[in-house]
């Protein structure tokens, strides 16, 4: 019997602790298929889990990491007739958790998942697209659409506005005839994604070893938005001299929604956020779907209806072969990239 390729973590640590495994294929049982997957979509939580820092995503090791994926049915179980073999899907928001439980992620080659958690694939993505939609597009639609109910005209301002869940939120704000402005840390950077939004802030500046301060960027804000500021903040920074910045930025009764904690922690002035009646929102991707089907499955086919049509699109910066997961980490440790990183099997 053939075998299948699996990716663990056996201890938290530097990405040189992950391991390429060999297994026997595993066999769908009643209500189940199995997906040869063709894309898994690298994710920083998968970094920050890896680790050690975010186990939220992971619990304790030895895990297998990975949060979405997506491919062919290449199995089905015995009693599946609404499924067909070769038929194209993308796994559902929840499946890592759901199924296999807390540690089965998908960096892995084949997967055995329950007929109630696929969706089926639209034309408009490519199989290295399949697996690597949900935690860029939910996140930036479940934020702005369906928490905060971002509306035409508003400020949306969008750090990290180079990553994959950046160029997302970009995107759902055009939808959304929202005016949105990118921060973003270098101006190679903001070169390479000023099609994507209506402004761009740089926020930092380099020096010749590559390491980075901050730039007081608060003015630039005020410029744009004619002293208006910002209505809202989807950030995944939330810390520091950073979230300082941020709060002097927004607008009267403006909104912070955190989604990330990418940022170093550090003391923050709230003075402003009171002056200006501004309120602190969260939000989580696994949160929205933990809210049920009803929830999340009309958010996911809005989603993928905007790709069908051409309104989304979205950037791979690049794809690296599932067992070279380490030099995959190493690469997006290092913030050079723009756009979503995928591993394929
Ligand atoms: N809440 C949820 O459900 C959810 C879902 C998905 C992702 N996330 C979070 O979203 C964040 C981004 O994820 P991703 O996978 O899209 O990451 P990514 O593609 O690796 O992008 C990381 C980017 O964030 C910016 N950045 C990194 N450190 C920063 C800092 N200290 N201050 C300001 N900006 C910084 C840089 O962009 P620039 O150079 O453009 O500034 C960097 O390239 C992560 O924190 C992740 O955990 C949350």
């Amino acid at each position: 019997m053939s075998d299948c390729t699996r990716i663990l973590v056996p201890q938290f640590g530097p990405p040189e602790v992950m391991q390429v495994l060999r297994e026997p294929m595993p066999q769908p049982g009643p209500g189940q298929v199995r997906v040869r997957l063709t894309s898994i979509g690298m994710n920083h939580a998968d970094l920050m889990g890896r680790a050690g820092r975010y186990k939220l995503s992971t619990g304790e090791p030895p895990y297998t990491p990975g949060l979405e994926g997506g491919g062919v049915i290449d199995a089905l179980g015995p009693d599946v007739t609404d499924w067909r073999s070769g038929q194209r899907v993308l796994l559902g928001p929840h499946v890592p958790r759901g199924v296999q439980g807390p540690h089965g992620g998908t960096y892995r080659s084949h997967m055995i998942v329950s007929t109630d958690l696929l969706i089926a694939a639209p034309d408009a993505l490519d199989d290295d697209q399949l697996g690597a939609i949900w935690l860029t597009y939910l996140t930036a639609w479940g934020a702005l659409v369906w928490k905060i109910g971002l509306q035409p005209g508003q400020f949306v301002a969008i750090p990290a506005a180079s990553s994959g869940v950046g160029l997302a939120a970009a995107q759902v704000a055009r939808h959304l005839n929202a005016i949105s402005v990118g921060l973003t840390s270098s101006q190679d950077k903001a070169a390479a994604i000023a099609d994507q939004f209506d402004h761009l802030v740089i926020t930092h500046d380099r020096d010749d070893t590559g390491s980075r301060t901050m730039r007081p960027w608060r003015q630039q804000i005020k410029q744009i938005t004619d002293g208006h500021g910002i209505d809202v903040f989807f950030d995944p920074v939330a810390a520091g001299p950073y979230l300082t910045e941020e709060i002097r930025s927004i607008a009267q009764g403006g909104v912070l929604c955190f989604y990330g904690l990418l940022g170093k922690l550090d003391v923050v002035d709230l003075h402003p956020l009171i002056a200006r009646r501004g309120r602190i929102e969260t939000f989580l991707m696994s949160a929205m779907v933990e809210q049920g089907e009803s929830i999340w499955r009309p958010a996911c086919q809005a989603i993928l209806e905007l790709f069908q049509e051409g309104a989304f699109q979205q950037h791979v910066a690049r794809h690296f072969a599932l067992r070279d997961v380490v030099a995959a980490h190493q690469f997006m440790a290092q913030d050079r990239h723009i756009g979503k990183l995928v591993l394929v099997p």
